[in-house]
């Protein structure tokens, strides 16, 4: 063990296997694990090999069942200075019922976060899924665009103030925009029905207005794709010629093909030209660059495709430094993900950098060898 470490120490002294070639100099001079032994010799995780000061905050959203589980904690602070609740912070979870606030789990994720001096993505407060009926109900038929709107408003209030200075990013409305070429907004959408994008306006000049200090985030998928990019960026630009955003979300559920550097490259110059930080907001890297892709065990091609396409991800990653605060996994590890139910229900998928075991897979020791 000990002669693997020193061997492993001067490797890292005399800079062997990481030149940065055309990559900004990184001023951590750390030793990289390679291999599965070296990795379990040093204490250092994901975060540390991304300082924030010269990178990003290295995040992954959580369920508090997690900080109930000893190997799950360890492996939290390890490798993650940013947390975000998988679903404890969605409308249906803190108010499911009319005035009846549910604090207990949010508060948990909130409270280790701040014990553990690590930041707090909120996610979400405006969002068509996840949303209680009662929202848009008034004694059985539907309400109101002035009763919808006031609800809203209560609601972010509330919320808002009581992370106040514990929440530091909010994603404060979730995949407004419509996926299909004809339609700007998406259609299936109560708030978009009821409020027209009053609501998107109105939850960000609220949420402006209760918390001045947090940054204003609107969070999307297939925020690279070159059509739903230009609605994002013409919302992005409308919000923030009112001062109302501070970043784009880019959700990040990629798969081991797409999208292609091209798209990835486009969708971050749009965004930042805006002058607002973007941040990585649920990555995960699904082996099934298709729906009608079969169940696979994890094989080594599998691996290699998956290392492959992370370690060019981050790269992008690293080169928009100066915009990306941010870059959060929507999950831990390959034991459990949404993915594994879809787009098809029940077929096993491994989007995460470790194993069902908790194991760095290639994808890790990729990223980290810069
Ligand atoms: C969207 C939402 C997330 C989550 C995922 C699927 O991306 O923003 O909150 O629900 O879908 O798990």
């Amino acid at each position: 063990m000990r002669i693997v470490f020193i061997i492993f120490l001067l490797l890292g002294i005399f800079g062997c296997g990481s030149d940065e070639g055309n990559e900004p100099e990184i001023a951590d001079k750390q030793v990289r694990p390679k291999n599965i032994e070296q990795y379990n010799l040093v204490p250092e995780g994901l975060k540390d090999y991304y300082p924030h000061n010269i990178y990003f905050n290295i995040g992954a959203a959580i369920e508090p069942q997690s900080l109930d589980n000893i190997r799950e904690v360890t492996f939290i602070k390890r490798h993650f200075n940013s947390l975000t609740a998988e679903n404890v912070m969605k409308w249906s979870s803190l108010q499911p019922t009319e005035g009846n606030f549910n604090w207990a789990n949010a508060d948990k994720i909130v409270n280790f976060a701040q014990e553990n001096g690590m930041k707090v993505r909120g996610h979400t407060l405006v969002w068509h899924n996840q949303a209680p009926n009662w929202i848009f109900l008034d004694n059985g038929v539907t309400a109101s665009k002035t009763l919808v709107l006031q609800r809203m408003r209560k609601h972010i209030t509330e919320v808002m103030t009581r992370y106040k200075g514990k929440v530091y990013a909010w994603d404060v409305v979730n995949e407004a925009i419509s996926d299909n070429f004809n339609d700007f907004y998406r259609t299936d959408s109560k708030w978009q029905n009821i409020c027209g994008e009053d609501f998107i306006l109105e939850a960000f000049r609220t949420a402006r207005q209760v918390d001045p200090n947090a940054k204003l985030f609107y969070n999307d998928y297939a925020e690279t794709n070159a059509t739903k990019r230009d609605k994002i960026f013409t919302l992005l630009k409308k919000l923030k010629d009112e001062n109302l955003v501070d970043g784009m979300g880019l959700q990040g559920h990629w798969n081991v093909d797409a999208p292609s550097n091209e798209l990835i490259i486009a969708a971050f110059d749009k965004y930042k030209s805006l002058g607002i930080e973007l941040h990585i907001t649920e990555l995960d890297v699904s082996v099934y660059p298709s729906s009608s892709d079969v169940q696979s065990s994890y094989t080594q091609e599998l691996a290699d495709k998956q290392m492959i396409a992370y370690a060019r991800f981050f790269k992008l990653f690293r080169s928009y430094k100066s915009n990306i605060t941010n870059v959060t996994f929507w999950g831990l590890a390959d034991n459990k993900t949404w993915l594994d139910n879809h787009p098809v229900i029940g077929r096993k998928n491994y989007p995460f950098l470790f194993d069902t075991s908790f194991n760095p897979k290639k994808a890790y020791f990729a990223i980290i060898d810069f």
